[in-house]
């Protein structure tokens, strides 16, 4: 059986970097008023990198734009320097003309995490759903905090962390895993595959596994990017590492 998604491969990260850009970009000019889903950790970083300098060039206009991010931590303010909210300022927002009231964000100071996730839902659905959702990976298949596990949350919900995400991100906590929050909220696996279309990105070595699983195995609650193959609009940007492990 072919892949069900579409697949490009670029030479390396910054080549993929540059392609995603130019899609949102693309997209932005086709519909003004996108609403964009968007991911952190250090996969788009070259990717904000390279929205900024097009957005410094005149080439990108975020201004009727609307944003959700996949997740956040629980437990600490969004101005928290460690919070996704304060990584999307500092690598993106800062550098394009969003308009602030337009960057939808999971509170991680909720007193609830169950009305906040309820809350966001609704915002997704007010802003009438997600055009575009960029998406990384976890080595392991995580999607957003949708760890690998016996059963997945369909809707936005609470995270325990494992260990080593907590490790994983201890760079935005002076580099202490105790210091990452133990919980998180995340986007489930149905309000991801709610969006009209989705890209995603994977670079490295270190993502050639999971990429070969997610593109040629069954779905499974243990690999949950494989839950895309359900999805009619996917495509996935890789650069020659992380595609090391594919017969295409
Ligand atoms: C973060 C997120 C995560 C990351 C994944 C890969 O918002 O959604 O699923 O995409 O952990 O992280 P990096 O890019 O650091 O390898």
């Amino acid at each position: 059986m072919p892949p069900a998604h579409r697949i490009s491969i670029f030479p390396g990260a910054q080549a993929v970097a540059r392609e995603l850009a130019a899609r949102i970009a693309h997209s932005l000019r086709k519909k003004p008023a996108l609403v964009l889903g968007l991911p952190t950790g250090r996969t788009p970083l070259l990717l904000y990198a390279e929205l900024a300098r097009l957005a410094a060039a005149g080439a990108v206009d975020f201004s009727a734009a609307t944003t959700f991010n996949l997740d956040e931590f629980y437990g600490i303010s969004p101005s928290h320097r460690g919070s996704y909210r304060s990584f999307m300022q500092r690598y993106l927002f800062d550098h394009v003309n969003i308009d602030g009231d337009r960057v939808q964000f999971l509170d991680g100071s909720a007193a609830s995490a169950a009305d906040e996730g309820c809350r966001y839902e609704k915002a997704i659905d007010e802003a009438g759903g997600i055009d575009l959702q960029i998406l990384g990976i976890g080595s392991n298949g995580h999607i957003g905090f949708n760890e690998p596990a016996a059963a997945l949350e369909a809707r936005t919900h609470l995270v325990t962390l494992k260990p080593e995400t907590r490790r994983s991100n201890a760079e935005l906590f002076g580099g202490d895993p105790e210091a990452v929050p133990t919980q998180a909220l995340s986007m489930g696996m149905a309000t991801i595959l709610d969006a009209r279309s989705i890209v995603l990105v994977a670079t490295g070595e270190r993502k050639a596994a999971c990429v070969e699983k997610l593109v040629t195995g069954s779905i499974s609650t243990q690999l949950p990017a494989s839950f895309l193959q359900l999805h009619g609009d996917v495509d996935i940007i890789l650069d020659e590492a992380a595609a090391s492990k594919l017969t295409l």
